[in-house]
């Protein structure tokens, strides 16, 4: 029995509901008998006040800018750790010991190969298809290859789908940019890194070697873990949701990477560059920023704004000191970087934004160095479907090992028409 209890009045009747406490963050008022006691829902579209589950591996505090995974700060995480290590983390809970991480890294190389007749299946899209309906595509027909590992009730069968989507996301992605190119697929090469892989089958060509330069690897690998997992965002909700129906793993991910997508949640990145190299000069920015203050203006400040950060995203924080290494790495002599810096800076000081605490998010900086490193755009949002995977993949296998999970079906406030009798069609 909850110590804490909830009241709530309907009519001239109390109901009492208790009250759970997380290990941090908001307590959650538990309604799951709320309907049965009351016959009311509640109504919470885009579900700003709703917890839909209880889960131990990220934590946002939105009001101080705090992202934890599994307790540990992801500016400690991006500083000091490896995607594949935090990958380790997101997954099993612990940061691997040196032997735990050498064997976990040496599954992930082994599953990187994608089945040869796949190669085909890329012949089908357009030479010029956004890489993402490529992701979606290729993702989703990942379930009928891999047979031997889509019984979700088998942990075994979890576990080699789960290694297989991680390890298979940056091949796909590699060969979704080698296509728009019309150049030939790079094989993976076992010798590299997960990060120095990706960069080789993305910018490698087979006719000459290709030298994996550290300071990029090094800010790719944290680009990914900046986007590895973030709490209950849109598309991590979509890939529970799918999964609480039985559906596949293969089939979850690729639900997921179709709600990423959207350019008001992973597709803010390519949005994001575009608006930058749109505003072109620092003395254009005025212009912009009234139009996204305006009402009657559907455009917004891109990479701007968070539904739980109301204040700076600690991953943009991270991003931005990113973005000087690359610049200086590369020796990119961009504008677009000061443009977005004194973008951030006339934006934080209009009380418009001030007001209705809009920060820069983490896709604010990341197309910057995305595109110093010699990604296109439209390659943004594939490369956070890549990061993301882990974090996808956690979830998914934290909710499907619930026993008590059900399947998730909302219910709805209907307004349209009460019930009325056919009219056959000479009548009407
Ligand atoms: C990601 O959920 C996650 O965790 C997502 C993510 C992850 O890691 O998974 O963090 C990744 O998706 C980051 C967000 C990327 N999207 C963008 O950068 C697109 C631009 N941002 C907005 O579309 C918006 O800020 C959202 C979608 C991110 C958040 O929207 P909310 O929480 O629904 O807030 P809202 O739309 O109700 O905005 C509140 C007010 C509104 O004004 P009023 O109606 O109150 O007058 O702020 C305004 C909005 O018009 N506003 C903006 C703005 N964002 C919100 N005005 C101008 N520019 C913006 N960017």
């Amino acid at each position: 029995m909850a110590d804490k209890q909830a009241k709530l009045n309907v009519g001239d009747q109390g109901f009492d509901f208790p009250v759970l406490e997380g290990s941090c963050g908001p307590d959650v008022v538990d309604i799951r008998k709320l309907y049965g006691q009351t016959g009311k829902f509640t109504f919470d579209p885009g579900y700003k006040s709703t917890a839909s589950c209880e889960s131990a591996l990220t934590y946002i505090d939105g009001q101080e800018g705090v992202l934890l995974h599994r307790g540990y700060p992801i500016g400690q995480l991006a500083e000091n750790s490896s995607f594949m290590e935090t990958a380790y983390l997101l997954l099993n809970g612990e940061l691997p010991s040196g032997q735990e991480l050498d064997t976990f890294e040496n599954t992930i190389t082994h599953h990187t190969m994608l089945h040869e007749q796949l190669r085909q299946f890329y012949q089908g899209f357009r030479r010029d298809a956004h890489p993402m309906a490529i992701m979606c595509g290729v993702v989703g027909a990942l379930s009928a290859f891999y047979h031997d590992s889509t019984d979700i009730s088998d942990p075994e069968h979890r576990k080699i789908s789960s290694h297989r989507l991680i390890a298979k996301m940056p091949t796909i992605a590699a060969m979704a940019y080698k296509y728009s190119l019309g150049q030939p697929f790079v094989y993976p090469d076992n010798s590299l890194s997960y990060t120095g892989n990706f960069l080789r089958m993305t910018f490698g060509v087979p006719a000459e070697e290709y030298e994996v330069i550290p300071e990029v690897e090094k800010a790719m690998d944290r680009i990914f873990i900046l986007h590895a997992d973030h709490e209950q965002n849109a598309s991590t909700s979509t890939v529970r949701l799918a999964g609480s129906s039985g559906a596949n793993p293969f089939a979850c991910i690729a639900a997921g990477i179709a709600c990423l997508w959207g350019p008001a949640h992973g597709g803010a990145n390519e949005a994001a560059l575009n608006m930058l190299r749109e505003i072109g000069t620092p003395d254009k920015i005025p212009h912009y920023i009234e139009r996204a203050k305006d009402k009657n203006d559907p455009f917004r400040l891109m990479g701007f704004g968070h539904r739980v950060y109301k204040n700076y995203d600690p991953r943009a924080t991270v991003m931005q000191e990113t973005v000087r290494e690359v610049f200086e790495a590369l020796k990119v002599d961009d504008p677009v970087f000061e443009t977005a810096m004194r973008l951030e800076e006339l934006a934080l000081n209009d009380d418009y934004f001030r007001e209705k605490k809009l920060f820069p998010n983490v896709d604010f900086y990341s197309g910057i160095i995305l595109s110093a490193i010699g990604f296109p755009t439209t390659m943004f949002t594939a490369l956070f479907a890549l990061a993301r995977t882990v974090g996808w993949v956690a979830q998914w296998n934290e909710m499907i090992s619930d026993p008590a999970q059900v399947i998730g079906r909302p219910r709805q406030l209907y307004t349209g028409p009460t019930q009325r009798d056919y009219i056959p069609v000479d009548k009407r």
